[in-house]
């Protein structure tokens, strides 16, 4: 076993609940890997919109994690912990986190370190964790799209978008999406959708009625909640599967349960930082084994909105709540 010896690292502090300016950079204990981990030099690491939440006071980190922000990263291993297999220091990684990435070193559960896929330098692999295995797992594990079947994404310009629309056009199936500038519908069609939707203009259930002769979309990966439940359900083909992974647009809707048994319809909602460690280790595992041969073949790319020294953090918070980003935003140390 190797250990660091302790010290302190930079990591990302908050004055308390509030907006970006209470993000400084300030000094904490160095981790230490527990049993199963790996502690890793972190290099970049990945702004999500949770983290947003997060800083505001609404969404606390699940038990155990540290309360330092960040749920992605890239780096090298710099230490690894009793019992880990496959990991030696001086790996290059990245890893999906349940917080702690805005810090020059992190611990986290070996089964939550991918290696970086082949063609993919180190800070943009800080980009992969959370969008491939948000992707994945919801859209392919949970909602089985099939070849030919239709997606509909909300949100393709973002960092969530951009990822589904080319899994998902790789893969075979055809791609709707929703997003709000011209300039964004237009990445989104460069990164494979099929048609891309004016969400602020145009009715995104006549769209998708339009672009399936009538029958919907099989599966519609929805960032919005409550605001989109209806029209999403009304959107949805017969078993047509509804998952729920944001809730831009609140947390409580009427549903209209006719609706979906006529459809027999199903409506699923997941976060993937509360699951199971064991279980957020089956999907990176199936992330590693489906998704990174398309990266590293350069069919599937990490689309990086801007990198910015970690100093920056609070310009980082303040650039993702305006949503003029299109795909991720990294965090250098
Ligand atoms: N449950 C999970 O495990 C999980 C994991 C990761 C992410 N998420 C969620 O997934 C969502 C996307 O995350 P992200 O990291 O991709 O964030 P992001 O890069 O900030 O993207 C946010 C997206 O929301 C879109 N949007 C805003 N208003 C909209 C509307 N009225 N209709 C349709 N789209 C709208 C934006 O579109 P424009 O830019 O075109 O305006 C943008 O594409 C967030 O809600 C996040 O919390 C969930």
């Amino acid at each position: 076993m190797v250990t660091t010896s302790v010290g302190v690292m930079r990591a990302v502090v908050a004055s308390g609940p509030g907006g970006p300016e209470v993000l400084t950079v300030g000094e904490l204990p160095d981790p230490q890997p527990g049993p199963g981990e790996v502690v890793l030099d972190v290099v970049a690491a990945g702004l999500n919109r949770a983290d947003l939440l997060q800083r505001q006071g609404f969404y606390p980190p699940p038990p155990g994690a540290s309360d330092v922000i960040g749920m992605e990263c890239s780096g090298t291993v710099a230490a690894v912990g009793e019992g880990v297999e496959g990991w030696s220091v001086g790996d290059p990684a990245c890893a999906l986190l349940a917080g702690g990435g805005y810090a020059a070193k992190v611990a986290v559960p070996a089964g939550q370190v991918m290696p970086v896929p082949a063609g993919v330098d180190l800070v943009t692999a800080a980009a992969l964790p959370e969008v491939a295995c948000t992707v994945w797992s919801n859209v392919f594990m949970v909602a089985g799209l099939q070849p030919r079947e239709t997606l509909l994404v909300h949100g393709g310009a973002g960092g969530i978008g951009t990822f589904a629309i080319q899994l998902a056009h790789q893969l075979g199936s055809r791609v709707l999406t929703t997003a709000g500038t011209p300039e964004k519908r237009a990445l989104c069609v460069a990164l494979g959708a099929d048609v891309a939707i004016d969400y602020r203009e145009q009715d995104f259930v006549e769209e998708t009625k339009d672009a399936t002769d009538g029958r919907g979309a099989d599966v519609v990966l929805d960032n919005m909640g409550a605001k989109y439940l209806d029209r999403n359900i009304d959107a949805l083909a017969t078993e047509g599967r509804l998952v729920i992974i944001g809730m831009q647009g609140g947390t409580k809707a009427e549903l209209d349960i006719n609706k979906l048994l006529r459809r027999r319809a199903a409506v699923i909602g997941t976060t993937l930082r509360s699951r199971p460690v064991a279980e957020k280790a089956a999907i990176c595992s199936s992330v590693v084994e489906h998704v990174w041969p398309l990266v590293a073949e350069g069919l599937v790319r990490p689309i990086v909105h801007g990198t910015m020294p970690v100093e920056d953090v609070a310009a980082a918070h303040a650039l993702m709540e305006s949503g003029e980003h299109s795909g991720k935003i990294l965090l250098t140390f």
